[in-house]
Formats: structure tokens, sequence, C-alpha cells
């Protein structure tokens, strides 16, 4: 059962991902294999099967209830489409609380202010309800468009670390961000 509540946002219903949402992953990942694919991992053809999504989503319940990765689907309203992802991932608590965010957007919405617009909702849920301090989030500097997104966000850069992440097949320089709680 998801005990995270939906948010609603002008565009969207955003809420944590669960077990029923197999068959609209794997849409937005076939859907978005090309689009994505510039900026995540190398995927194995499985990936993109349901067998993988309804694997990756029992992966995500058991991270929530382990308070290790938030894994959050933004649908239409009619709550059918993805129309974006991102997750609140490597939760660490005691002296640190903080975590790192992943996302993207259907190739469809991009340029919309989609993006902006579900994160803007979430990141206040993650300080006050995931009682996060700091929320990280690094990209690679041709990826122009996250790094403006971040910085509208309100997210700071804070250092550039070097072949940080293994990204589509090659070891990434990423700028690294984070955005701390009350900080604007
Ligand atoms: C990075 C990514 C998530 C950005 O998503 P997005 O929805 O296009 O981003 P935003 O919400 O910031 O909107 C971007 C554009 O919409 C425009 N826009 C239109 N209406 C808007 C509105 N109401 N509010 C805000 N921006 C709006 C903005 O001008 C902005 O243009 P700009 O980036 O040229 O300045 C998306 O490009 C993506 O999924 N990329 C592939 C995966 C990826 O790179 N993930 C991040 C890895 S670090």
């Amino acid at each position: 059962m998801n005990l995270i509540h939906p948010i609603q946002t002008a565009r969207t219903v955003v809420r944590a991902a669960d077990a029923g949402d197999a068959r609209r992953l794997l849409r937005y990942r076939v859907e978005n294999r090309e689009h994505l694919a510039p900026w995540e991992p190398l995927r194995e053809s499985s990936y993109y099967t349901l067998e993988h999504c309804v694997q990756a989503l029992a992966e995500a319940c058991e991270a929530m209830r382990l308070d290790r990765a938030y894994p959050f689907l933004a649908l239409d309203h009619a709550g059918e489409q993805v129309l974006a992802c991102f997750t609140f991932a490597n939760v660490v608590r005691g002296a640190f609380q903080a975590c790192h965010l992943g996302y993207s957007v259907a190739a469809s919405r991009q340029g919309q202010g989609l993006m902006h617009e579900v994160l803007d909702a979430a990141l206040p849920w993650a300080f006050r309800q995931l009682d996060m301090h700091r929320v990280m989030a690094n990209y690679m500097p041709r990826n122009e468009r996250s790094g403006r997104l971040l910085e509208r966000l309100g997210f700071e850069r804070e250092g550039y670390a070097k072949r940080y992440l293994q990204i589509a097949g090659t070891w990434e320089d990423h700028v690294l961000t984070a955005k701390i709680r009350g900080a604007d």
C-alpha cells in the first residue's frame, strides 16, 4: 500500500511509484528510449520489458520501505500516462539527512516547464515529510537544460567531479549542485 499522498500540480498528479504502474512505466521507457539514452547508463534490452518494470517497481517499494530511495511518477490528471519521473535516491540519515535527486521528462513534454512544475511541488515534500536537510543533483556540463532547471529550482553549484558517473557507456564529468532546506 502506498502511504505517500499524491500531490496535485497544474498539469500532473505526482505520486510514489507502486506495483500497479508496470505497464505505464514500460510505455514511458519504450517511448523515451532515444530521448533518454544520452543521459542515462547503458540499458540492456531486457530493460524494455514488462518483467523488468515489475521487478523495478517491486524494488522501488522495498527501497521506500527501507527508507533508502523514493521513486516518483508524475502522471496526467487521468492517472494514465507517465509524463515525468524522479527519484530521491541514496537517502542517508544521521548527521547528513541528504539524498540525490534524479529526473527526466517525456520527450513530448520537454521544454514546457513541466519538470520545474513537478519538482517545485516535490522538493518541499522532501524537505518536510522526508525530513531532508540537503538534496543533491548532479548534471553533465553539456546538459544545459538540466543545469538551467536546477538553477531555477534554487540549487547551488558546489563543485565539479571528474569522470563521476558512467553515462551511455562513458565516465562523464558532472557539475555537483545542492539545495539546502530553508536556504531560500
Ligand atoms: C532535463 C529535463 C528534465 C528538463 O525538463 P524540462 O521540463 O524541459 O525543464 P523545465 O521544466 O526547466 O522547462 C524547460 C523550458 O521550458 C520553458 N517553459 C515553458 N513554459 C514554462 C513554465 N510555465 N515554467 C517554466 N519554464 C517554462 C522554459 O523557458 C525552459 O526553457 P529553457 O530550458 O530553454 O530555459 C529534460 O530535458 C530531460 O528529461 N532530459 C533528459 C533526461 C535528463 O537529462 N535528466 C537529467 C539528468 S541530470
